[in-house]
């Protein structure tokens, strides 16, 4: 230092070069860390997302998850901001894993209705100033919206083991079809072709255990509940529920299936849930969800540190930076007044299977998620909260085909699931995707 001061011509020289020597190294270091940690990310296949806390709530695309002001007048966005941020672990970590819907504050349960039952809440009206001038499902929709919770009028027993075999004797694949009373052809169809219940050989040969359920609601038609009652003691297959079977109550099925299932077959692998004029090319399928199964069972030999392997997937036909509908003669129309904003990822609700440990996940976090009009929106919202990102599969056509694809007399063999088909069309795809003849013998699966 003291030749420094000497020769201060030279200081730039002295002083400096130990600060560059320091700046460069430090630029190292860094930038090898970033690389080793972006590398290992990728080893093993596919991307494994982190575990996040279950209360984990994702903040909204271009907003900050810690605003406290909402400024946007929809109904929907408004109470559910509210309930995230009781939720919200960062803003209140005492509450974060107490606080529910059904255990909400004063704010909240002002403006949802919470404490009065599931009888209508008319002062939620005042809430969306154009009420009068919506559509009857949507009225109907935001004075019942407060309710999650509807007795079972059809309970089937016994569709899955109970008792020390429960485990063991588990269905590799639960199916869970969303069905109406009048639909009885429907059901038939795929009683007897892809929604079989029991042993299910699949491609390969192995036979795996399935087991199906539908879902359903009620209706008006007096004689028509009657044969429901007799098909469900003929079947044990029938779930039906004291709550009005309209298209904008289809969400109550998805949460109700859920409680259902987490009480009678929770040790299912997977869960199929599709509506009732869907296709499914079942032993492909079954085939599918083995090797996923097989291949998360290989991740977990080797990082035992995920303690579930299997608990954030959900595959299906995913649809992203969907908007809402404005057009109020459309059969999806939500109003302005009730939601703004992009809808979250979300699948296509012809079919989409979900591990069974995720549907544990989704019934709890849909403890805290507002009742949305639209079935597969909803999940799209529960899966946002749980930080699962939804899996894009091409085998799962909740679209049909294309004009061209249509023509290739293959079509069929090459998809694991196709919406909509009518029950005839069901029995005659089921007859010969089953037995392929030599030209379709050896397609491949769309991937
Ligand atoms: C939600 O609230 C209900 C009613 O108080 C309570 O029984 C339940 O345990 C709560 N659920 C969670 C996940 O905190
Ligand atoms: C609860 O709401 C009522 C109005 O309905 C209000 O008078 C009361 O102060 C609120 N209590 C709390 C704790 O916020
Ligand atoms: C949903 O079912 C409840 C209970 O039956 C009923 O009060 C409500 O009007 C129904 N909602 C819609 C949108 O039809």
């Amino acid at each position: 230092m003291a030749s420094c001061l000497r020769r201060y011509r030279h200081w730039i020289l002295c002083c400096c070069s130990p600060c560059m020597l320091l700046l460069t190294v430090y630029l190292y270091v860094t930038i090898a860390l970033f690389l080793t940690m972006k590398h290992s990310a990728h080893i093993g296949g596919p991307i494994v997302y982190p575990v996040l806390p279950q209360n984990f709530v994702a903040p909204h695309p271009g907003n900050f998850f810690w605003r406290t002001q909402l400024e946007s007048g929809a109904l929907w966005n408004f109470i559910q901001h509210v309930t995230d941020r009781q939720n919200n672990p960062i803003l209140r970590p005492g509450l974060a894993t107490t606080a529910n819907l059904s255990t909400n504050s004063n704010e909240t349960a002002m403006s949802t209705g919470k404490g009065i039952g599931c009888s209508p809440n008319y002062e939620i009206i005042s809430k969306i100033p154009d009420y009068s001038t919506l559509p009857t499902q949507m009225k109907k929709f935001v004075t019942t919206m407060h309710c999650q919770d509807y007795p079972l009028i059809i309970d089937p027993e016994d569709v899955c083991d109970h008792g020390p075999l429960a485990k063991t004797q588990a269905p590799l694949l639960l199916l869970a079809i969303k069905t109406q009373t009048a639909n009885l052809e429907n059901r038939e169809a795929i009683r007897q072709t892809w929604g079989r219940s029991g042993k299910v050989r699949g491609q390969g040969g192995r036979k795996r255990l399935v087991r199906r359920v539908f879902l359903l609601g009620k209706t008006e038609d007096l004689h028509n509940e009657k044969e429901l009652q007799l098909e469900g003691n003929e079947y044990g297959d029938i779930i039906q529920w004291d709550f009005m079977d309209t298209f904008f109550n289809l969400t109550l099925k998805d949460v109700l299936f859920w409680g259902w299932f987490s009480r009678h077959c929770p040790h299912a692998h997977f869960i199929f849930k599709g509506d009732d004029d869907v296709f499914v090319r079942m032993p492909a399928m079954l085939d599918y969800l083995l090797q996923e199964e097989e291949k998360a069972n290989e991740r977990l030999s080797k990082e035992s540190t995920q303690p579930n392997k299997m608990e954030g997937f959900v595959v299906g036909d995913v649809i992203n930076n969907a908007k809402p509908i404005r057009n109020n003669e459309n059969k999806y129309y939500i109003p302005g007044s009730f939601y703004k904003g992009f809808y979250p990822s979300y699948l296509g609700g012809g079919g989409v299977v979900y591990s069974g440990s995720l549907a544990h996940r989704l019934l709890e976090v849909s403890q805290r998620v507002h009742l949305f009009p639209i079935d597969d929106v909803y999940l799209g919202m529960c899966l946002k909260r749980l930080g699962v990102s939804p899996i894009y599969h091409r085998a799962f056509l909740t679209f049909d085909f294309t004009k061209e694809e249509s023509k290739d007399p293959c079509a069929h063999h090459t998809i694991l699931l196709v919406h909509k088909r009518s029950p005839a069309e069901m029995f005659r795809l089921w007859a010969e995707t089953s037995v392929p003849n030599s030209e379709c013998r050896n397609v491949m699966l769309r991937v």
